[in-house]
This record gives C-alpha cells, sequence and structure tokens, in this order.
C-alpha cells in the first residue's frame, strides 16, 4: 500500500502531482472555458455573492488562505478566512448573498460541520471543497466541488492540501468566468499555468535528496521559524504546522512584514529560519520585500533556509541553504513552494524516529467539537 515508501506520508508527498492532475481533469470544455456542473447553486445567485467566507481547520484552513489572495484578485470579491470552530462560536454577517465555503480533506470534522450548519441556519449557501465521496459535510452543504487527491492515510495532510488548493483555484477562475472580471484570454492563460503545475511538483520531489540531507542534519535542533508574505504567509504556516505535527518541534510561522512588531526578538545565532521567497518576476515589491527580511535575520545570526524560484540570484548572498522550485507565477506558487517544507518535515520525524503517519495526540479525522 505504501509503494516501497517508508511512509504512507511519504508516498502521499509523491501523489501530490497526480493528485493536482486529477483534480483540475475533466472541468473545462473543448473551448477551454470552465465548466463547474457539480455547483448545483444556481448561476444567478453565484453571480450576486458579494461576500464569499472560507471555513476549515488546520491545513484546510491554510488552503482558504491561499484562495483569499486568489479569488479577490480575480474575481474582486472580499473573502474572509476563519477557522471553523471560530466562526461556529461568534455571530457572523451573513446574507443570501453570502457564499460560505467550507473545506475539509475527511468531510467529517464535527468543527467544521457545525460552522456549515451555522451558516445555513442564517441563510447562506455553502460549498464544501472535500475529499471523502459521500461523507457528511457535502451531504449537508448546497453544493459540492470534490478534490481527487484519493485517499489519504497520514494524520498530516499533504495531497489532500494541494488538491484544495487547486480546487479554490478553479471556484475563483470559475467566478471569474461567470462574472466577467477577468478576460477569456487572461482566464486561459492562467488555466494554462496551473495545468503545468503538476509537473513542476514532480521536479521539485525530483530534487527531494538534498532536502532530507538538510534534515538529518537539523534532527536536534529545538525550534524553527517560517517567514513569508503574500501567498507565502500561508506556506509559511503551514511550514510550521508539519514540523509541529509530526516532528514535534516548536515551529512558528509569520507574516514575513510582522518580523520588526515582534518575532524578531526571537532570532538569535544560528536560529534556524525558513523563508519563502516571492518569485522575482512579479509586479510589485514582493521580491525586494522579502530579500530584506531575509538579510534582517541573517544579521542577527539566523540560519537561513531559503525556498526560491530556479533563477532568483538575489537571496543567494543572504541564505545559507536555498531549495529550489521551478519559475511559478506568484498566485499559483504554494503548489510547489511547499512541497520541500513537506519532505523537510517527513525527513526529520523520521530521523528522530518517529512515527511519521500516526503522530501522537492526533487524529486523522476530528469527529468531536
Ligand atoms: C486535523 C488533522 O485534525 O484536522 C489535519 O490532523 C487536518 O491534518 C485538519 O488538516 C482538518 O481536517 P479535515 O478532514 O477537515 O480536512
Amino acid at each position: 500500500v505504501k509503494d516501497g515508501f517508508d511512509s504512507f506520508m511519504d508516498k502521499e508527498i509523491h501523489d501530490q502531482p497526480k493528485a493536482v492532475a486529477d483534480t483540475l481533469l475533466g472541468r473545462t470544455d473543448a473551448t477551454g472555458a470552465l465548466v463547474l456542473d457539480e455547483l448545483r447553486i444556481p448561476e444567478s445567485t453565484l453571480r450576486s455573492i458579494d461576500k464569499i467566507i472560507v471555513i476549515a481547520c488546520g491545513t484546510a484552513a491554510y488552503s482558504g488562505h491561499v484562495a483569499k489572495y486568489a479569488i479577490e484578485h480575480w474575481c474582486r470579491i472580499p473573502v474572509e478566512v476563519e477557522l471553523a470552530h471560530e466562526f461556529r462560536y461568534r455571530d457572523p454577517i451573513l446574507t443570501a448573498r453570502t457564499l460560505v465555503v467550507a473545506i475539509s480533506q475527511s468531510g467529517e470534522t464535527m468543527d467544521t460541520l457545525m460552522a456549515v450548519r451555522h451558516a445555513r441556519e442564517q441563510g447562506a449557501s455553502v460549498l464544501a471543497i472535500v475529499n471523502t465521496n459521500g461523507s457528511t459535510i457535502p451531504r449537508e452543504s448546497d453544493a459540492v466541488l470534490y478534490t481527487h487527491a484519493g485517499p489519504e492515510v497520514a494524520v498530516a495532510s499533504t495531497k489532500a492540501f494541494l488538491a484544495q488548493i487547486t480546487a479554490c483555484y478553479l471556484l475563483g477562475l470559475y467566478l471569474a468566468q461567470l462574472r466577467g472580471t477577468k478576460f477569456a484570454d487572461e482566464l486561459r492563460e492562467i488555466l494554462h499555468e496551473l495545468q503545468a503545475l503538476p509537473d513542476k511538483i514532480q521536479h521539485v520531489l525530483d530534487g527531494e535528496a538534498a532536502v532530507r540531507e538538510v534534515a538529518q542534519a537539523m534532527k536536534d535542533e529545538p525550534s524553527f521559524l517560517f517567514l513569508g508574505r503574500h501567498v507565502g504567509y500561508p506556506v509559511a504556516l503551514e511550514g510550521a504546522l508539519k514540523l509541529k505535527e509530526i516532528a514535534y518541534i516548536h515551529a512558528e510561522g509569520f507574516a514575513a512584514g510582522e518580523l520588526k512588531h515582534g518575532p524578531i526578538a526571537l532570532v538569535d545565532e544560528g536560529q534556524p529560519v525558513f523563508v519563502i521567497a516571492p518569485s522575482p518576476r512579479g509586479r510589485d515589491q514582493l521580491h525586494h520585500k522579502v530579500v530584506s527580511n531575509i538579510q534582517e535575520v541573517r544579521a542577527r545570526g539566523a540560519r537561513t533556509l531559503v525556498i526560491a524560484e530556479e533563477g532568483d540570484e538575489a537571496v543567494a548572498p543572504y541564505a545559507d541553504i536555498v531549495f529550489r522550485v521551478p519559475q511559478t507565477p506568484t498566485l499559483l506558487s504554494p503548489l510547489v513552494a511547499v512541497v520541500p517544507l513537506q519532505i523537510f518535515a517527513s525527513e526529520l520525524a523520521k530521523a528522530k524516529g518517529l512515527d511519521v503517519d500516526q503522530p501522537r495526540n492526533l487524529a486523522k479525522s476530528v469527529t468531536v467539537e
């Protein structure tokens, strides 16, 4: 079942090109337009949406963070992302024009299910993005967009995460198509870029040995920090979560811009800091700002491990170690940038002799509130 891998997690990390490809499969017509037939929410409702609220827990919530950047940019609809258990116990402002998107691998997470019920009671439409066919959350939602990652066994989510992000992109592009906020040729271009992602993920996997070697050498580190901006921020949060979950190491993800507002006080001689560098080809100041952040932590003694695009030479002088990922448009880059972090966590946990697939105190699907 593990296909020769040491753990289900490693197998599932390697399943990721297929998980993304399968989630994209069959969702365009002969003209290249997106068709999401399964969205049984009437088109008129989807056209009139004035707010999206994503609810989820854990890794699934980080896929929602990525969705916010993409959907707001492509559709100009405000997107809020909230942990399902927080959403459930406050008094959220929902109307018939609110689309709630519930993201869950298992489709059984009780916190998310309770939030779905809460949203529907207030009159919002709920779209579930779920991996497990026939599970409870899609049954209780207005519509479901399935991720096609296949069964995920390891408690720490990997391929389901990439499939969730992919499904969120499809939703965003579909809404942009429906609402006319992007021209057809622009949409086709983004879709085309998205379709290139499975091969790019495979390319990152082909270079995994270098990541594993670094992870083994760092197995006794007591703490790691992760920094990112824009879509690199949820990637940083996810990288930290993976290390906590399976390697039991203190790890924290921060928005890189927040460094000077507190976290930089944690940086001391030898502190390992992962930094997710955005594409230097992006239009804005993003890359430049992150390079400054790398310099700032390096100047205070940090050991910097930088995830950077191939050809990005600006990071090299400040990076102790660079993990390269293929050139990818910024909004789609989490699909490649998170992969070295998953491999790193898996290898480090293994080097510590831990059970990578069944971490202590955690369950694959938490069916209690
Ligand atoms: C946690 C799992 O308990 O639940 C995480 O350990 C997962 O891996 C989270 O991301 C949410 O689960 P689901 O099934 O709703 O995606």
